[in-house]
């Protein structure tokens, strides 16, 4: 698969069935986190990967309302950082940055072996590093929900998450963002 049918094979599924989770795909998937670019290579990113089913039960209490989908998780990854493992140039902080295009390089490569790799962003922090023994003065960014997708849609999505089974959500067409040589007008 190339990396553009893989870009647009990924999709924010919420409807999973179980996946076997073993060594050789954490293994496979860390190793793309691993030759990651970062700034100064400094390689600011955690990943904790976690398929003990009693800690997944665990995770399933601290995810928002509208994540009760993430429930058929085989897997999740949580990933954590914190703004001195990274760049600091003035105002920019490049730890969010680098971690979050090592976690899309793993959804890619997740999305190749035909899993789905959801990141969210709806959980509560303090308790989930409580849970996986995260420090408090971490950021715990996302949670990746991994599974395999399955076209009975789970009963649990609202209307508009069913409908986002069916079509990709919709997006700004590429004029709302694209400059050409430089920005004459501001399109917000
Ligand atoms: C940082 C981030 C946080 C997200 N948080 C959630 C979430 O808490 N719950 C959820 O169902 N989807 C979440 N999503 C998925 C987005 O809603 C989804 O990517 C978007 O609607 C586009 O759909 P697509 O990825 O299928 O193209 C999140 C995605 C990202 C990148």
């Amino acid at each position: 698969m190339s990396v553009k049918e893989t870009i647009k094979k990924r999709r924010a599924y919420r409807s999973l069935v179980p996946v076997e989770i073993t060594r050789d795909l954490i293994e496979d998937l860390a190793e793309m986190v691993r030759i990651t670019p970062s700034c100064a290579n400094k390689q600011p990113w955690q990943f904790v990967f976690v398929y003990d089913k009693e800690l997944l039960k665990e995770l399933f209490t601290v995810l928002s309302g509208g994540n009760k989908w993430a429930e058929k998780a085989s897997m999740i990854i949580a990933v954590f950082s914190q703004p001195e493992n990274d760049c600091v140039l003035g105002e920019r902080l490049y730890y969010l940055f680098d971690t979050g295009m090592a976690t899309a390089f793993l959804i890619l490569r997740a999305t190749e072996l035909g899993l789905v790799a959801h990141p969210i962003a709806g959980f509560k922090e303090n308790p989930a590093k409580e849970i996986l023994g995260i420090p408090r003065d971490k950021r715990l960014i996302t949670l990746v929900i991994v599974g395999k997708h399955s076209e009975i849609i789970n009963p649990v999505l609202s209307d508009s998450m069913k409908l986002g089974e069916k079509q990709r959500p919709p997006r700004k067409s590429i004029d709302k963002f694209t400059y050409i040589n430089k920005v004459k007008e501001l399109i917000s």
